[in-house]
This record gives C-alpha cells, structure tokens and sequence, in this order.
C-alpha cells in the first residue's frame, strides 16, 4: 500500500474528503484557497464588533441540520441549536455576517467548497488527549509485540478521527516503545477538519497537554519549544515520532476511502457518537475492507458495535479483530 495510494482526492465531492500529497518525512497538511465572503457580506472591523447576530430561527437552524449531516454525517438533533448559533456565530463574526440566513445562503452558493470546509471545522467537536482510553494503547504494544516476534516487518496503523493529534503521536509513541525494528511503519491520521489537521502536523503542545504522557516519555520524544510569539515553553513531537505519521483529510461519511489498506489496526475511537446507523454501518463496512485478517479494530470505551452487522469478532469491549 503506498501513501500515494492511501491519500488519493476524492474529486465528485467538493469540500469532503480532499487528499493531500504527503511529504517524505511526515505531517503534511493540504492547503486550502481562503475563503472569501462576498463584498456584500463583509463588514469593516469596527463595525463587526458593536453588531448585534440576528437569532438562529428554526428553518435555518433545520437546514444546516440536513446539510452538516449530508457533508459530514454528524447527527445534530434538538437542543444542539446553541452550540451550533455559538459555533457558527464565531464564524459569522470573522467574515462580518450577521443573518444565519446569509451565512446559510453563503455556504451553499459557495461552489469552491471552501465555506463548507470552514463551516465543518467550526461545527465538529475535537476532544482529546495523548494516552486517552490507556487500555487501548497496552493492547496495542501487545499486538505489536506478538506479531513482530512472530516475524513481521512491516505495520500499518490508521488513526480514522486523529482530531488535534494526540491519539496519532500516541499510536508513535506506543509504536517505537514496543517495537525493536520500526523501519517499516506508517501511520496515517485523518480527519474531516482541516484546522485539527493543522494543529496536529504541527505537532506543538503546551505543558498541560503534555501532562499526560509519562515525563520519560516527553523527554525522549518532544523538545522545549520556544519561540516569541508564544508566551510559556512548548513542546514538539520530535522527527522520530513525526517520521512515522502521515496526516490527511478524510471524510468518514462518504464511502468508499480512497485507501486499499491493508492495515493491522484501525484506531476509530470517539468519532461513531456523532453518526447514526447509516453513517456507522457505511464506516464498520470500509473498516471491514481495509483491515487486514487477523487485524483489530479499535473504537471508544463509550461505542459499541453490538446490533451493528458485521464479521468482527468482539475480543473485549471497544476490541474487534477480523478472522
Ligand atoms: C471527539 S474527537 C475524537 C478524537 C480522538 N479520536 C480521540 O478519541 O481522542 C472527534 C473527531 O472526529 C472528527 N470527525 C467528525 N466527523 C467526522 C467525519 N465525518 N469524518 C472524519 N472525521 C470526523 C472531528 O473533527 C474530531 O476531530
């Protein structure tokens, strides 16, 4: 499987589900044309302050229900109108929109696709944590460790919802600590939003974020960071990390993935919450397809995949593998 293979655009789809080219050595992230609101739209910075947004009225609100589900297949239901009027509202204010109604109208006229990339990024929750769900990452050096002593040389990891980037730069870690030879890994992080993909290739994190990792783990895999425009110490993934990840945009609504795989373990965690049984079914079908048999798939401590059809065998809660 070749990273080429894996990251192909998918092209009848604008704004869901563009590849990007990786670079040798690691996190590379697609960069996007900026959006521009029309003229009409767009108000000077003074005035943008003092204005007052118009309310979410319901038609609205329901319409970018259908469109958040169509593009990127987040169930949005009742009581999810605040955090879509604060979510969109903070948007809204960057471009000087102050109608719902002509953000909505925005968005759909916007053939680029580039609004509706915005509007993704703005809609989409991004918890997470390095070691999180930690149970996860021991069954991973477990599987590791067997499959190298029984021989195998080569391992492909896809992290399916890699959000900021420290569930993929865990996988690395966990990854380099249990193998002896990792000359022959990849893995690839994906996700729908391009500003946690950013985030994530830039690999940088502050003190409380790191406070997670085990302190022998932060000294032999990030450096102090430093530079004047942030004001406490950083600290970034180093290239022995960074030289195993691949990071690309990838919209798990729109099967089929540009990817052959095969991979020895998806990593698909905290993501299936947002989707309903169409989405998930559709996403359970392509993990099918891209694992490897005898690969595991690996999902949040809170999903399930019990009255879901499917061939993976359930080793222990949140713990599939494929026979
Ligand atoms: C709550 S975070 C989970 C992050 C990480 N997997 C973890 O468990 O810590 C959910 C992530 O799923 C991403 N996401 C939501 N809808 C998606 C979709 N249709 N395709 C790909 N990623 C999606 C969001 O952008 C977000 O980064």
């Amino acid at each position: 499987m070749s990273a080429g293979a894996l990251l192909r655009p998918r092209r009848h789809n604008p704004g869901c589900g563009r590849g990007v080219s990786p670079s040798p050595r690691g996190a590379q992230v697609a960069r996007r044309r900026t959006t521009k609101a029309p003229m009409s739209l767009v108000l000077p910075n003074a005035s943008i302050k003092e204005m007052a947004r118009t309310p979410l009225d319901e038609k609205t609100f329901q319409r970018f229900c259908e469109l958040i589900y169509e593009k990127a297949g987040i169930k949005l239901g009742e009581g999810k109108q605040s955090l879509v009027d604060a979510r969109l509202g903070k948007r809204m204010r960057k471009l000087g929109i102050k109608s719902f109604r002509d953000y909505l109208h925005l968005v759909e006229q916007d053939n680029s696709g580039d609004e509706l990339v915005e509007l993704l990024d703005a809609i989409s929750t991004n918890t997470t944590h390095f070691f999180r769900e930690s149970s996860h990452f021991e069954r991973l050096r477990t599987l590791l460790q067997t499959w190298e002593a029984a021989g195998q040389k080569r391992f492909r990891i896809w992290c399916a919802a890699s959000s900021t980037g420290e569930e993929p730069y865990t996988i690395a870690m966990t990854v380099r600590e249990a193998l002896r030879d990792v000359q022959d890994v990849r893995i690839l992080a994906t996700d729908i939003s391009t500003k946690v993909l950013r985030l994530a290739s830039q690999g940088v994190y502050t003190r409380q974020q790191v406070s997670s990792i085990p302190a022998a783990l932060v000294s032999k895999y990030f450096q102090r960071h430093q530079t004047h425009h942030l004001d406490e110490p950083h600290f970034a993934a180093n290239d022995e990390l960074r030289s195993l990840l691949t990071f690309a945009r990838l919209n798990l609504a729109t099967p089929p993935y540009a990817m052959k795989g095969p991979f020895d373990v998806i990593m698909c965690r905290n993501v299936m919450i947002y989707f309903d049984n169409v989405i998930r079914a559709g996403l359970l079908a392509q993990c099918e397809r891209l694992l490897r048999p005898g690969g595991y798939l690996i999902v949040g401590h809170a999903e399930s995949l019990s009255g879901m059809l499917t061939s993976l065998q359930r080793i222990e809660p949140s713990v599939y593998a494929k026979r």
